[in-house]
């Protein structure tokens, strides 16, 4: 191509959107943190900008084992390498790598409404659970995950229903600062699969499917082999009817097993409906646990080869940490300049 060309062609191409999302290493990811937002953040990369996010200091607000932390910081990493997050096009980094969010984040916190915060209903669910470490971290969570998504301008946040009132905060404060400070922040949207937003339980399917479940056949693990796959979901609770059909709210079990398929198969409930009419929930389960068992096995491969090379792992976190740091920095010191924080001489 001409130089010339090139250059038409670079200017006929509008600026790609940009994309952050996190997840937290506080254990092995299931099928729902894969099929809510993994699963997106690989597919999404051919048409956005992406910056994902090993959330560590998210993680603290529950007490953890320090060598543990760092264990799964590293393994999470690997694990996303091997689902298909590319560190050349996108930037892959671990939070306390980039210490400007943790600077953002105390400026929107004291932007943030104590009232508001009070509202978050993941701080009620957590603070019900452990109630002996009802701490200001996890009160103040969304605000460090408004800075998180804020800090990068991102117009688009991949995760799993039960994230976006966290959304909506981010959007709030967002709102807010601009119109104290001037246009300032992106306001961003989510994006929500449409089916597998919120998977479920296979022991309980009213509860939200959760790695923390005591019960490990509530749960498939990112990682789980073929044959525990198969057992998990032969043991998944469905009901008396035998009929494979959507009905979220009086067939919680066979839907949410419906969504799973649906989101790997790209099948339609309906035409799922059809495929496995006058079939029993055997067959059915059978079905939906080969479809994710292909799906998992392959990442799991390469989960194994890529964790070997501890190396490898710590130098994409490297050179995702100086990307990210490097956009980071600049909205911090936007920030600062823009509320009145007196700069120091450089
Ligand atoms: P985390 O680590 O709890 O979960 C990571 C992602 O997985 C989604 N998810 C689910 N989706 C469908 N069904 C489920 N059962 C299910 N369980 C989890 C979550 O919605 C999430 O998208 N606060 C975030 C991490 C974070 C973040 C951010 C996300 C920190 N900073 C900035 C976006 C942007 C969290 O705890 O995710």
């Amino acid at each position: 191509m001409s130089e010339t060309n090139q250059n038409q062609t670079q200017q006929a191409q509008p600026k790609r959107k940009r994309i952050l999302s996190g997840i937290q290493p506080t254990g092995t990811p299931t099928l729902g943190n894969y099929v809510g937002a993994v699963r997106n953040w690989a597919l999404l990369q051919k048409d956005y900008d992406c910056l994902y996010m090993v959330a560590d200091l998210h993680s603290l607000t529950v007490r953890e084992e320090p060598a543990a932390l760092r264990r799964r910081t590293r393994e999470l990493s690997a694990l996303l390498l091997a689902a298909g997050i590319d560190p050349v096009n996108s930037v892959l980094f671990v939070q306390s790598h980039v210490p400007s969010h943790t600077q953002l984040a105390w400026v929107l916190a004291c932007n943030t409404q104590y009232g508001q915060l009070t509202r978050m209903t993941q701080f009620k669910d957590k603070s019900a659970k452990h109630p002996d470490n009802v701490n200001g971290g996890l009160f103040t969570y969304p605000v460090l995950m408004a800075a998180d998504i804020l800090i990068y301008n991102a117009d688009l946040v991949p995760v799993g229903e039960d994230q976006t009132q966290h959304l909506e905060i981010t959007r709030d404060i967002a709102q807010r600062f601009n119109n104290l400070y001037g246009p300032t922040f992106t306001l961003p949207d989510g994006y929500v699969p449409k089916a597998g937003a919120r998977i479920m339980s296979l022991a309980e399917p009213t509860k939200k499917m959760s790695k923390s479940d005591p019960n490990v056949n509530s749960f498939v693990l990112m990682t789980d082999d073929r044959d525990t796959i198969v057992r998990k979901f032969k043991r998944a609770v469905t009901d008396s009817e035998g009929s494979v059909r959507y009905d979220a709210a009086n067939k919680p079990g066979v839907s949410n097993l419906m969504a799973i398929y649906s989101t790997f198969t790209g099948k339609s409930m309906e035409e799922i409906e059809a495929e496995f009419a006058g079939k029993g929930y055997g067959d059915f389960k059978l079905a939906v646990a080969e479809t994710v068992a292909d799906a998992l096995t392959p990442i799991r491969t390469e989960y194994s080869r890529i964790l070997a090379d501890k190396a490898y792992v710590d130098g994409v976190l490297k050179d995702g940490a100086a990307r990210a740091a490097r956009l980071a920095d600049r909205m911090v010191a936007k920030v600062y300049r823009k509320i009145g924080l007196l700069q120091p001489e450089r």
